[in-house]
């Protein structure tokens, strides 16, 4: 897939598009809504990998965990690309400047991400006060890349001339649009405003997910010093191997949810269900985490993304040697 990063007229074309059909924070989210906490938030997995035994009312709150574990990864990330603006697009671009359509569609680009973490923040922070926690509480047992050193690796990378950060953001891209398919297929089921927030960033992501391929088109144009071409090569490998220790690090952090037991019965029924973990050997949990858990597995198996696969053929990318997982058996209805 070749994108025409030097046709001026499609690339001030998309910009319109995506302004036009730009959704608006407070008026096309029905925030009035609430959330109904008798729905799920994400499908799990038919075989309930992790966990086998579980009845449908933990079912439904570890529905509701990985729901919320998704919207804070997205909305997390999306921070961090944003924080990142100067030194992995504006710098860059600087640079490289190929067209002002091209410079415009970033700034769009960076705009919608903003909102789009603010919109999954907003949505943690409502579950907080139906849950009874305050949402510092519950954001601490959450993905976070506060703390995390990620975003100084991605500031180096960038600055040492990597595109590190462009390969994840495509790869979260395509999982979120993924994801939101699974959510989609369940629809009725799910707290609608869960959905609703889903729908409209899906909405966006198709509409934008082609700029983080467009950066990695200038990065092959017109960057070929001995440096670029090493991180032609190795960028996708720095982004998966930050991408899963961050992971690996913020999932440890669910076992603090059990202090919250006695706020909520969510909680309480949470807590229940962690247990079946724990009876888990490490090599279980760890080939079970890698392989058949929904959202997880997908995450850690950033390689296996179709249009990630796609790019790093093109751009002659090394992945890293894991064993390539059955990503596409994982069906997620229940
Ligand atoms: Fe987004
Ligand atoms: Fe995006």
């Amino acid at each position: 897939m070749k994108f025409d990063i030097y046709d001026e007229r499609k690339l001030a074309r998309q910009l319109q598009i995506q302004k036009k059909k730009s959704w608006d924070f407070d008026k096309d989210i029905h925030w009035e809504m609430g959330i109904d906490l008798n729905k799920s938030l994400l499908p799990l997995d038919n075989n309930r990998a992790l966990f086998p035994n579980a009845s449908q009312e933990e079912l439904k709150v570890i529905s509701q965990l990985m729901g919320l574990i998704v919207a804070s990864t997205i909305s997390q990330l999306e921070e961090v690309a944003c924080k990142l603006k100067v030194p992995v697009w504006e710098k860059f671009l600087n640079k490289h400047p190929v067209n002002p359509e091209l410079f415009a569609l970033g700034e769009q680009f960076f705009e919608e991400e903003k909102k789009h973490a603010r919109t999954f923040k907003r949505y943690i922070n409502m579950f907080a006060s139906e849950v009874n926690i305050d949402p510092d509480d519950l954001s601490s047992i959450l993905p976070s890349s506060e703390n995390s050193s990620i975003e100084k690796i991605y500031t180096l990378n960038s600055n040492m001339g990597g595109m590190a950060m462009w390969w994840l953001i495509s790869a979260v891209e395509e999982e979120a649009i993924l994801f939101y398919h699974f959510l989609h297929e369940v629809k009725d089921s799910v707290d609608p405003l869960y959905y609703q927030i889903h729908r409209c960033h899906f909405e966006e992501e198709v509409r934008h997910k082609s700029y983080a391929q467009m950066m990695l088109e200038v990065h092959k144009e017109f960057e070929s010093g001995p440096v670029s071409q090493m991180f032609k090569k190795v960028d996708f490998i720095t982004a998966e191997v930050l991408n899963m220790t961050w992971t690996f690090k913020q999932l440890l952090k669910v076992k603090k949810l059990k202090k919250y037991k006695n706020h909520h019965q969510f909680f309480a029924t949470l807590s229940k269900s962690i247990d079946h973990i724990s009876n888990m050997s490490y090599y279980q949990l760890m080939h079970t985490l890698f392989n058949s858990t929904p959202y997880i597995s997908h995450t850690l198996h950033l390689s296996e993304h179709k249009h990630v696969k796609e790019m790093l053929s093109r751009y002659k990318g090394l992945k890293l040697p894991i064993p390539s997982s059955s990503l596409g058996d994982i069906k997620c209805i229940v």
